[in-house]
């Protein structure tokens, strides 16, 4: 007999909402940055709105406060529904959610007014990474207390990840923000030179591995199947995907610093974990693909699986990509180019973006009680100028990174430099109007799911499904 279950959808969808504003703020600030490349006079004498203070808000918005709210919303839903139980501990739960919010106002407070730690992807200052850990803990005790007391016997392979994401970053954060405070607002790292930047980079890749993978990978083995309304192609593909992923990422940090004052052994080392890492990567992206065998008609009609389809062909190529650029005399080229910044946008945008997006058009209508979204075609509009500005924004970047390098590398018969850096410049502007172009494409994708969300949410008629939801 099915026994009836509340969820606690209030956290969710709290998370859900915040995950389409905080995306729009991220990416707002990411098309403002774009054009103050695209036009260096654009803003002139605010340095609170100045590149060097922007850049660093951006990828806090779009990293932790757009990616992090859509991690915590899917989490929280995911390990109710395959666990069949109420989230544990409602009140800590509800802390995580207004612990996060302060976090990301602080963020969005200190690093337009300079207050930074100067750690790429950790900036935030003591004080805030205090109330980080506290949020962290909690949501670790929410999540795996909900695993705890679940009611089926196994645990489905997407908390798996999630899992491993949450205990991963808590570790990472603990290690790379280890400070001596000075004042309120300024702290230096407690590890000297070549060690504190070997630190960063192994606390930066995996940020990358657990933050912008991993969990978005839990996402993927729940939405994917449910969408296709098929079961996960390989289940033991996944479990292997899982160790494979996990033990690999660990060690491939050092490819951030090639050719620097790190032990040429520990970069080779990076290198060559880089490199292994392609095949769990890829074995990950054929599992989600695969769910799809016997199903690939819904492709067609179904923006949800369009989303979370493309998703997985961006992150095969980003993790293609990535082992390639980890190779010491490709990165010799790649390295300070935008072609990192390209390889970087596949993933987050192609990637982490495309399936945060297909998981929540799918979730939203679920918490609210809704038979669908308000409007598929919507949807459908936003899937094609998303991926249409993900591409724009990606080749472009691809073309200036390769040119800047070999630019860069040229020599003439004498052994003098063929080009100035200053010529290189010039000749990127073209590509940065076209990455400006890609990236407000894709904020205006944003916009149509925000109108989509909300009329979704204000639909006065509530389908047949309304929760509290019956656990089967
Ligand atoms: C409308 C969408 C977006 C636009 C226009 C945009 C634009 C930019 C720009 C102009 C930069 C600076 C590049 C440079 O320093 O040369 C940047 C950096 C970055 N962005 Fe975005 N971005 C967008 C979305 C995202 C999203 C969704 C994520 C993550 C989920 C993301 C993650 C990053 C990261 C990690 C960096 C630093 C890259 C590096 O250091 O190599 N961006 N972005
Ligand atoms: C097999 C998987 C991957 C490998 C081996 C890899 C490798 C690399 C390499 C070699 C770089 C350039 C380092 C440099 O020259 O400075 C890089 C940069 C970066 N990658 Fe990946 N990548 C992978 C997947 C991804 C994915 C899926 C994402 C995003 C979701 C991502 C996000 C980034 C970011 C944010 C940076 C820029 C870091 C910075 O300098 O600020 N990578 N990656």
């Amino acid at each position: 007999m099915a026994t009836q279950t509340t969820y606690n959808y209030k956290v969710v969808r709290q998370f859900g909402i915040m995950t389409v504003i905080w995306g729009i703020v991220g990416m707002l600030v990411g098309v403002i940055v774009a054009a103050e490349l695209a036009f260096p006079d654009l803003i002139h004498g605010i340095s609170f709105l100045s590149y060097g203070r922007l850049r660093p808000l951006h990828t806090n918005a779009v990293i932790f406060a757009f990616g992090g709210s859509a991690l915590f919303a899917t989490s929280y839903y995911v390990v109710q529904r395959t666990c069949q139980t109420r989230l544990f501990a409602s009140g800590l739960a509800a802390f995580t959610f207004w612990g996060w919010q302060l976090i990301i106002l602080s963020a969005a407070i200190t690093l337009p007014l300079g207050i930074t730690s100067a750690k790429e992807y950790a900036e935030l200052e003591w004080p805030i990474d205090l109330l980080i850990t506290a949020v962290w803990v909690s949501y670790a005790i929410v999540f795996f207390g909900t695993l705890v007391k679940r009611k089926t016997s196994h645990i489905y392979v997407a908390n798996w990840f999630y899992g491993a994401f949450i205990l991963t970053i808590a570790v990472l954060h603990l290690v790379n923000s280890a400070e001596i405070p000075v004042t309120l607002t300024k702290s230096y790292s407690l590890y000297p030179g070549a060690i504190d930047a070997m630190i960063q980079w192994w606390y930066g890749h995996n940020a990358v591995g657990f933050f912008l993978t991993a969990g978005f990978l839990g996402m993927m083995y729940y939405f994917v199947p449910k969408a296709a309304n098929r079961p996960v192609y390989s289940y033991r593909l996944s479990v292997v995907h899982f160790w494979a992923l996990v033990s690999t990422y660990m060690w491939a940090g050092p490819h951030h610093l090639h050719y620097t004052a790190l032990p040429d052994w520990a970069q080779s080392v990076g290198m060559v974990f880089s490199l292994i890492l392609l095949a769990p990567s890829w074995g990950g992206m054929i599992n989600g693909m695969m769910t799809l065998s016997g199903a690939w008609h819904k492709l067609r009609t179904d923006p949800v699986l369009k989303f979370l389809i493309v998703s997985l062909s961006f992150y095969g190529m980003s993790t293609f990509e990535g082992p390639m650029m980890a190779i010491k005399t490709v990165n010799a080229l790649s390295h300070y180019t935008d072609w990192t910044v390209g390889h970087v946008h596949s993933g987050a945008l192609g990637w982490v973006a495309m399936v945060s997006i297909g998981s929540l058009y799918f979730l939203i209508p679920r918490l609210y009680g809704k038979e669908s979204m308000y409007s598929v075609k919507l949807m459908e509009t936003h899937f094609w100028i998303a991926t249409i500005g993900v591409v724009l924004y990606i080749t472009a970047m691809w073309i200036s990174g390769v040119m800047q390098g070999l630019m860069w590398r040229a020599v003439n018969a004498d052994g003098t430099l063929t080009y100035s850096f200053i010529e290189s410049v010039e000749r990127t502007y073209p590509f940065y109007y076209i990455r400006l172009l890609g990236g407000i494409l894709f904020l205006g994708g944003m916009f149509l799911m925000a109108y989509n969300v909300w009329k979704t949410v204000k639909d006065p008629k509530p389908a047949d499904d309304a929760i509290p939801q019956v656990a089967h």
